[in-house]
């Protein structure tokens, strides 16, 4: 049976003078909305008392099974408002079809696209005046994600679960726009391997790339790219985002080799370059690949692409060996394919594509 997500209105939501003053200065992540879409699931049940109510905590017990196995997925997306006042999701059903991949290799429940998208769109109603206006890509960034529920301290898939969304209005991730990034290059630490949980978007994967965040900060870097760490020389993707180089008048990004999250910046981007003209080759990408092609001036362009920032040039890899700097840090096949692709997010291009879903 569908879902419906029945409103618990918050008895003491934020005035507009307070979203105001959030939406001059969100940040990322740090403000959330008055509301939350909840949904529990039991085996025996499947998924009961769902709803969109007051924004909180939840109480866990502490052998609740999350906090102990890391049982746990998530997905990101962002709600848009365009010029007209109206409200828009950007491919709400790839979020769903891989939340339930995400779902399936952590054994957590299935949650029907409609449900998942219901739960997104109640809460963005419900919420509207959260959303921001498009002024410095600006939007509501919508977090849904699912853990096990279970109290239970041993190692077994849970037999309950929670399913939530929660909304936080955001500037770029990135401070400053489309400011070019430095990239930490790594090989020492892996992300993901063979038969592992790469292209999942589970909550493990990122603990797992907090250490060589750090270690990147150190060296000035705002994101760490993994070099598969065995055969040293497998480009895959950075911490939270996909990468992209722009050799010889084509794209190159690393083929879904299940180490990797199938990102739905990535294929919107290789769609929108392909609407441009633009091939895009998915193939196994070398360390050679970047190195040697940046060195010999053949990479003339590098971008890195997620739902958080969008498309961000890439200024410069670095690693323990060197750097490697781009003759051009936000060259002008990376903007025009950023400005195509916001423009579609914010009403301002045709969505040829019916990739945008009107919520408000
Ligand atoms: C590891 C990783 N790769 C790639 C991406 C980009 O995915 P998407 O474009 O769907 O946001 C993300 C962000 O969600 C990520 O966490």
């Amino acid at each position: 049976m569908a879902l419906e997500f029945p409103l618990t209105p918050n008895p003491s939501p934020k005035s507009d003078a307070e979203i105001a003053a959030i939406h001059a200065n969100p940040g990322f992540g740090t403000h959330f909305s008055d509301h939350m879409s909840v949904t529990t699931w039991h085996q025996d049940q499947g998924w009961v008392a769902d709803g969109v109510v007051p924004y909180g905590p939840f109480q866990i017990n502490p052998a609740c099974a999350v906090l102990h196995y890391a049982q746990e997925i998530f997905e990101g997306l962002k709600a848009y408002r365009h010029a007209d006042g109206s409200i828009w999701l950007f491919r709400p059903d790839e979020n769903a079809k891989r939340m339930n991949k995400s779902a399936e290799r952590l054994v957590l429940p299935q949650l029907d696209e409609a449900d998942f998208i219901k739960a997104c769109t109640r809460l963005v109603e419900t919420d509207a005046r959260w959303v921001p206006d498009a002024a410095g890509e600006r939007s509501l960034y919508l977090r849904p994600f699912m853990f096990a529920s279970e109290d239970y301290v041993g190692v077994r898939p849970s037999p309950s679960a929670v399913f939530c969304v929660i909304g936080s209005p955001v500037a770029p991730y990135f401070a400053g726009g489309v400011k070019p990034v430095d990239i930490w290059v790594t090989a020492d630490y892996a992300r993901a391997g063979i038969g592992g949980t790469g292209f999942a978007k589970c909550g493990g994967n990122y603990a797992a790339s907090l250490l060589p965040q750090v270690e990147g900060s150190e060296h000035g870097c705002s994101q760490v790219l993994y070099i598969e760490s065995v055969g040293k020389d497998q480009v895959e993707e950075l911490g939270g985002m996909n990468v992209f180089l722009y050799r010889d008048g084509k794209l190159l990004t690393p083929a879904l080799d299940g180490m990797i999250l199938d990102g739905i910046t990535r294929k919107s981007v290789i769609q929108v370059a392909a609407d441009l003209g633009i091939e895009t080759e998915e193939r196994r990408l070398t360390a050679a690949d970047l190195f040697d092609g940046i060195a010999s001036g053949a990479v003339q362009e590098a971008f890195a692409c997620g739902t958080a920032a969008v498309m961000s040039p890439v200024n410069s890899f670095k690693s323990r060996h060197g750097v490697w700097q781009l003759p051009q840090p936000a060259g002008p096949v990376t903007l025009k394919l950023r400005e195509r692709l916001i423009d579609i997010q914010y009403g301002r291009a045709e969505d040829t594509h019916g990739w945008m879903l009107r919520v408000v």
